[in-house]
């Protein structure tokens, strides 16, 4: 107790500091979020996520080489479609989109972790994450009826050399399913990283634009309620028990309670996703001199790993991994 005990002693200097610091960021840990699309020429810039453009297709495998001499060490690939149909077929082709990306972004970077994010809104001419029919004389996302799809598409994915399948399509059973497939497929080396425990939350409003995603309605008969805590822990724990290599909460910063919760209770390396509402806040906080955005963007990937993140999802990764820590 004070006056024998000060904490300040150890907070004297720099390298006392960071002697005793309990929690470090590094480019390993962090997993840069990508939109590629399809038929155009010149990078899109994302007007609700200042910094971040859609990069064309054609300019893929460039682009991909210089975020690797960057020293960025994983990507997660979002393919934004001019194919949509009622079922996202153009995820289930081997010639289409999500196959495209993920071979010319293994191919220009071989050591890069190449992570597909395994959906259907981006594919979807409504949007939603998987089938729509009737359900009881209701149009619902239908749950079976799009894990049969999930578990095609994730094949596509990994004959194109995905080394991580990344569902964040939020049906039941999903992980369970294609872990199936996938060993079907004679992919049993391949991991799936769950989007575990994602919540129906409005920080994706930007993404939605940045993905040309047209959503009517909303995704609240999938995706989690947000002020729902122990089902979060069961959501984890269910995708675990199906075979999950990875878990993820997602959103980050709201959620870091759900987050310490999981890792509390899982042995399984735990991913935080900090989305595109996230991101925007801090850019245009920054942009309008209220913040300072490089300790910002410090500050909460640091708090993700102190609530017990292994991986962060970050559209900064790469000025952070480029400027240092
Ligand atoms: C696809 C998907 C979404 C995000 C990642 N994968 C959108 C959604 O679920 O509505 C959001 C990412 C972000 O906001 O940065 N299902």
């Amino acid at each position: 107790m004070f006056p024998t005990t000060r904490l300040r002693r150890l907070r004297r200097t720099d390298a006392l500091r960071s002697l005793v610091r309990e929690t470090t960021v590094a480019a390993d840990d962090l997993i840069l979020p990508l939109f590629i699309e399809e038929g155009i020429d010149t990078p899109v810039p994302i007007a609700e996520m200042p910094g971040v453009s859609r990069i064309p297709e054609a300019r893929l495998a460039r682009e991909i080489e210089a975020i690797a001499r960057d020293g960025v060490r994983a990507v997660m690939l979002f393919g934004i479609s001019h194919n949509k149909d009622a079922t996202g077929r153009d995820t289930l082709d081997p010639h289409g989109l999500l196959a495209r990306m993920t071979r010319t972004a293994k191919d220009a970077a071989p050591d890069l972790v190449v992570m597909t994010d395994n959906c259907f809104c981006e594919y979807t001419d409504h949007g939603h994450c998987g089938v729509i029919g009737d359900a009881g004389g209701e149009a619902q996302v239908l749950n079976d009826a799009t894990l049969e799809n999930l578990a095609r598409q994730v094949v596509v994915a990994a004959d194109a050399g995905a080394d991580v399948i990344a569902p964040s399509a939020m049906m039941d059973g999903q992980i369970g399913t294609i872990r199936r497939a996938l060993d079907g497929a004679g992919h049993e080396g391949v991991p799936v990283m769950a989007y575990s425990t994602k919540f129906a939350s409005a920080f994706y409003g930007p993404f939605r634009s940045a993905s040309g995603c047209d959503l009517r309605g909303d995704r609240k008969t999938y995706q989690m309620d947000p002020m729902n805590a122990r089902e979060a822990l069961r959501e984890s724990l269910e995708d675990e028990a199906e075979g999950a290599d990875m878990l993820m909460v997602k959103p980050g910063l709201a959620y870091l309670d759900v987050l310490a919760g999981i890792r509390a209770r899982t042995l399984l390396p735990l991913a935080a996703y900090q989305v595109s509402g996230e991101y925007a806040m801090i850019k245009f906080a920054a942009a309008a001199g209220a913040l300072d955005e490089g300790r910002v963007v410090r500050e909460t990937l640091g708090a993700f790993k102190r609530a017990g993140a292994d991986l962060i999802l970050s559209y900064f990764a790469r000025d952070v991994v480029r400027e240092g820590f």
